[in-house]
């Protein structure tokens, strides 16, 4: 006898696919692999020196040698690329960021460290001006506002020697209109034109950064201030579409969505509307949440950061920017 809401009853019986784990396994639509992952790495002036990031447990900002060799160790746990975030000593920092076209600055030197040891990870690095400004906004201000057209002009002197440095991915994370077309065509007048343009397309003005902006010490410079007049409004989707629309007719290869977890939705809509490699940042906030409550045994740390990943991969994205990288490659195995 059918039961009224479920007219198949006993008919089917959805229970049959999930009974065994070889059945499981078998019908799984999102599978995590090593190969899904990039892992964002904070390096800091020294040699030797490791410092843990409080708001962030298990994470260390390390020198170029010891993050030499956590690069290797990424590499053969099978996580194809790193993405570099510089840790720039306070003295260097000035209004107008001129430390981020350094063709010697902290990045610059860890590239070349990581191409020279490593031949076959790939080397993301950010751009934008943020951890260079006394003011922490991520691109020149003047009387009070985030110039767009003069700081894209010093966004493609940065992604030059980041790209002359053997960066093989530039990832312009700062929302300046008009960004990936001017990168493009300055690396492509240098004769830069195998280096790829990941764009952080869809990046929201989210309270997610903050443990990011701790480690990498822009929080005191960037103080009360925010970034709304040029990263979106989380209350956007829509929005979301038409900034990717315009970093793919600018030229990008790759497009990311950040933060992750809060923005599946994004993730899924721009991965259905362009159909290009689509990534998510897991960001610091989501990372330390996770981990935070883990830490006071309220989680279980391998299940839930393996779901959170399970979570990306069905929203559509290609691949996840994670902290927990490593320990999600282990847990996956090869
Ligand atoms: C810099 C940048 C930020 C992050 C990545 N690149 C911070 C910001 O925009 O303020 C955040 C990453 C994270 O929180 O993990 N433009």
């Amino acid at each position: 006898m059918a039961h009224d809401g479920h007219p198949e009853f006993p008919t089917t019986r959805m229970r049959r696919n999930r009974r065994h784990d070889w059945v499981r396994r078998l019908i799984r639509e999102s599978n995590v692999t090593p190969a899904d992952l990039i892992w964002p790495v904070f390096v800091q002036e020294g040699q030797g020196v490791r410092t843990p990031v409080p708001s962030m447990p298990g994470v260390e900002r390390l020198s170029i040698d010891l993050l030499v060799q956590a690069v290797g160790e990424a590499k053969s746990l099978g996580i194809p690329a790193v993405a570099v975030f510089p840790v720039t000593p306070p003295e260097l920092k000035t209004p107008d960021g001129d430390e981020a076209t350094n063709p010697d600055n902290l990045v610059c030197r860890t590239v070349r460290s990581i191409k020279d040891a490593h031949d076959d990870i790939g080397v993301i690095c950010d751009v934008a001006l943020d951890p260079y400004t006394t003011h922490g906004q991520d691109g020149i201000v003047r009387d009070g506002e985030v110039l767009n057209d003069e700081t894209v002009a010093v966004l493609c002197a940065q992604a030059f020697v980041q790209a002359q440095a053997g960066c093989d991915v530039i990832a312009p994370s700062d929302m300046m209109d008009g960004r990936i077309r001017a990168i493009r065509e300055a690396l492509d007048a240098e004769g830069l034109d195998h280096v790829s343009l990941l764009a952080y397309s869809a990046k929201y003005a989210s309270a997610f950064y903050g443990p990011f902006r701790d480690a990498v010490g822009s929080a005191q410079n960037l103080g009360t201030a925010d970034k709304r007049t040029y990263q979106m409004d989380p209350a956007n989707t829509d929005e979301a579409l038409r900034e990717v629309a315009l970093d793919v007719a600018e030229g990008a290869d790759m497009v990311m969505v950040k933060p992750g977890m809060p923005y599946l939705d994004i993730v899924r809509r721009v991965k259905d509307s362009f159909g290009l490699p689509t990534f998510a940042y897991q960001v610091s906030g989501e990372y330390a949440m996770l981990r935070g409550a883990a830490d006071q045994g309220w989680l279980d740390w391998d299940k839930v950061i393996v779901e959170s990943m399970l979570s990306f991969k069905r929203a559509g994205a290609d691949g996840v920017l994670t902290y927990a990288a490593p320990e999600i490659a282990k847990l996956v195995g090869a």
